[in-house]
């Protein structure tokens, strides 16, 4: 996060999660997932409504590696009510989940039990539907407004770093478990304007639900969860598309609220020299085949670097560039 610098600066409005004490680092291996399943992939549903404070449901199919003899699942899972758990081995129909637990402690654990012992080398499908909740301190998936001609307008935005994806979906949280992520996220027709990592899937998968517009992204590089990153709004854009060359060469976006294209322009040429800047700078080139950046009214930190959506808070962003 580019300014857990800013946090400390900025003091007390910004404690919270952010807020770590590395006081004693032995007493955080109970904190750990283990290596006996590891993920591969993640095909994520989300149902995001910015007028629905109450929740949003969700469902995650992930695809699991055996690595150990056992019985037990241990991932992540966080402010969510579980609704079902089905467990396969891969092509069979039969659910061998028996049961599970979600702790109510800091470690979010969600434990799941199998009723026969997984093969280690083999290939299981995890099921999970669930019910989340919006965060309410800007850390997680949340509802932020702003003020457009004299009425309150609603947003979604997330921050998954640094251990926020599970309170988006189960998942095994911690940077190490790299997996391609596919998301899907259902939202009402009042907010169009809806973007998450990658661009929009052209070869649709998933099946229409009525009362949303499906929103179908491509699945992403392998790549850690906390890096995943959700826009639900009416934003509009400014775009160097149909304008790109050897050097901008990426479709740049700059998305923040109706009214504020003029300074999104200023945005979107120094984002695109910041990007060239700073591939010639690492000699890396930039992997992402889109790259979007949104100014959200509240945010937690100054931006966050989600692969392909950089969110900004509002204010810094039209400081910085
Ligand atoms: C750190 O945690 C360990 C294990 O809980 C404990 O034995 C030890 O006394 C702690 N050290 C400090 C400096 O708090
Ligand atoms: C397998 O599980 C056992 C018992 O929990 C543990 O001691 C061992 O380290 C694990 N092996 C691997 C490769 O994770
Ligand atoms: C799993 O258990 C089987 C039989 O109990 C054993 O042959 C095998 O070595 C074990 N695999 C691992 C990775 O521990
Ligand atoms: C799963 O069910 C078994 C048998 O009822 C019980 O012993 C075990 O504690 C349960 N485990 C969890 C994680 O709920
Ligand atoms: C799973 O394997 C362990 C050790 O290999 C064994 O003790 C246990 O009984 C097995 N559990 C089941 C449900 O087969
Ligand atoms: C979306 O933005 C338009 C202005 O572009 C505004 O009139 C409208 O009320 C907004 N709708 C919602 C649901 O935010
Ligand atoms: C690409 O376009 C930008 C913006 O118009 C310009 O500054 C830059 O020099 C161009 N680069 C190349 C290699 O044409
Ligand atoms: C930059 O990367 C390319 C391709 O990986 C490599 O051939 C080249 O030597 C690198 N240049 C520098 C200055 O490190």
């Amino acid at each position: 996060m580019l300014s857990l610098i800013f946090l400390s600066l900025l003091g007390s409005a910004f404690s919270g999660p952010v807020d770590f004490q590395y006081a004693n680092v032995t007493d955080y291996q109970h904190y750990r997932l283990n290596d006996d399943v590891t993920p591969s992939f993640y095909d994520v549903r989300l149902f995001f409504d910015p007028n629905s404070a109450s929740g949003f449901n969700g469902d995650v199919s992930m695809r699991l590696i055996v690595n150990n003899n056992t019985s037990r699942i241990l991932l992540h899972a966080m402010a969510m009510q579980i609704q079902s758990v089905q467990l396969f081995a891969d092509g069979s129909q039969t659910n061998l989940a028996t049961n599970y637990t979600l702790s109510t402690d800091e470690t979010h654990f969600l434990e799941i039990v199998s009723s026969v012992n997984l093969t280690v080398g083999s290939l299981y499908v995890l099921n999970i539907a669930y019910v989340g909740t919006y965060a309410t301190n800007m850390f997680g998936v949340y509802i932020s407004t702003y003020q457009y001609m004299g009425q309150t307008q609603n947003l979604i935005a997330s921050q998954l770093q640094p251990t926020f994806a599970r309170r988006a979906f189960p998942c095994f949280d911690e940077p190490r478990f790299k997996a391609i992520f596919r998301t899907t996220i259902y939202a009402p027709a009042q907010y169009p304007t809806v973007r998450s990592n990658m661009p929009i899937r052209a070869t649709p998968l998933k099946p229409e639900v009525q009362g949303y517009v499906k929103h179908e992204f491509e699945d992403t590089p392998i790549m850690s969860s906390y890096l995943l990153a959700y826009l639900v709004s009416n934003f509009t854009y400014v775009s160097n598309e149909g304008q790109q060359n050897a050097s901008y060469r990426i479709p740049f976006r700059i998305y923040s609220r109706p009214g504020t294209e003029d300074t999104a322009q200023f945005a979107l040429d120094f984002g695109q020299r910041n990007m060239v800047a700073l591939e010639t700078y690492t000699n890396i080139t930039y992997d992402l085949p889109k790259f979007d950046k949104a100014a959200i009214p509240d945010f937690a930190a100054g931006a966050m670097e989600n692969w392909g959506l950089v969110l900004y808070r509002y204010v810094k962003f039209w400081n910085v560039f």
